[in-house]
């Protein structure tokens, strides 16, 4: 009997997400026989190179899916997403969104791979990939939760550019040479900016509320404490982050490096002895999580500390979309 290959959209093709899904869908050379990439009207018959072969980029339009898909990656921003998942998931493919769309949906899996698989079988045709910036941080924290259970959480991040796609890129380059930022309210060359996404009324960002409620709900606990600060840096890509993290039960810290070295998707790298530690331009191009300055936090009881890199265009959305499009297929 022939094994069954499957059909995949691209939605945003043309974007850094989607651009880098190409890349890492052409590395891991899934079951997929037929690919077709979508954009916007300003994309219509552009041509993508893919797996040595022309593509024409097609407009997304409400009929796009009357073609019959089995799955679809979609990384073209939440209004796109909210109008197209829909009627995708309606006509029977199953839609792996990279916007904040349906992140909260309860009836909605909101996936990590390597920390809550099962919850993908529990999909109505939509399953949502979180944001960049905790997926990174679930990876390790998911491990360390099973073991010591965590009582609160304190983030403060670091990320890079690419994390606003193009724009994002744009505007490092162009605050380089002194011109005037389009995506970021200040010129993000020589500046760390205190804020990403807009601000509410609680004085927190969108992106500070989206880590603390996707990681509540990824670990599966609506009430853990956490509190985060998110900024962005003059880095092109990869976002580096330090989790500070109170456990309710002591641990060794012999034991804490052995459990993460042991586990799928992460790298550790901490050898302070030899100025060893993760970097963005380490795990840039790479799909692992790195984690580094595994230390205690002495201020209080049965604290850690962590610092945590992960290229987020790959690992933070294409890779754990494509990630979670493999789980499927194994599911059949
Ligand atoms: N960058 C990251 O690290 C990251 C991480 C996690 C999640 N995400 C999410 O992934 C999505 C894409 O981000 P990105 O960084 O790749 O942005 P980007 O570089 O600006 O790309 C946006 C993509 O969306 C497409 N698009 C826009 N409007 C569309 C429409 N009406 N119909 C069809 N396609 C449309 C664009 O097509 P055209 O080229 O034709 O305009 C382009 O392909 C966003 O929802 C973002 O929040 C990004």
């Amino acid at each position: 009997m022939k094994d069954k290959t499957y059909k995949l959209a691209v939605v945003g093709a043309t974007g850094l997400v989607g651009q880098t899904a190409l890349k890492v869908l052409e590395e891991k050379k899934l079951p997929i026989s037929e690919y077709v990439f979508f954009a916007s009207s300003k994309s219509k018959g552009k041509t993508i190179q893919f797996m040595g072969k022309d593509y024409v980029v097609r407009e997304l339009t409400e009929n796009s899916f009357d073609e019959g898909f089995d799955f679809a990656i979609f990384s073209a921003g939440g209004e796109t997403s909210k109008k197209y998942s829909p009627i995708a998931a309606s006509k029977g493919c199953i839609v792996v969104d990279n916007s904040s769309a349906f992140r909260m949906d309860k009836d909605v899996p909101l996936v990590v791979p390597e920390v809550n698989a099962s919850e993908i079988s529990k999909n109505h045709g939509i399953i949502a990939n979180p944001n960049c910036s905790t997926i990174q941080a679930v990876v390790p924290l998911k491990v360390l939760d099973d073991k010591y259970k965590i009582k609160r959480i304190v983030y403060s991040t670091y990320q890079a550019v690419s994390g606003a796609g193009w724009k994002g890129i744009t505007d490092l380059n162009n605050t380089m040479k002194g011109l005037a930022p389009s995506k970021f309210p200040y010129p993000i060359f020589n500046n760390c900016l205190p804020q990403i996404d807009v601000f509410l009324d609680n004085g927190y960002t969108k992106e500070e509320e989206k880590m603390i409620n996707e990681t509540r709900k990824i670990l599966g606990n609506e009430d853990l404490n956490i509190t985060a600060t998110t900024v962005r840096v003059p880095v092109m890509n990869c976002h580096s982050e330090s989790i500070n993290i109170e456990f309710e039960n002591s641990f060794e810290l012999d034991e804490v490096f052995d459990l993460l070295k042991n586990s799928p998707g992460i790298i550790v790298m901490d050898d302070i002895k030899n100025s060893v530690y993760p970097l963005a331009t380490i795990a840039s191009g790479h799909n692992e999580v790195y984690v580094g300055r595994i230390r205690r936090d002495f201020s209080i009881k049965n604290g850690l500390n962590l610092w945590v890199v992960a290229d987020n265009v790959r690992k933070g959305a294409a890779t754990n979309a494509i990630q979670i499009v493999e789980e499927l297929i194994k599911l059949g």
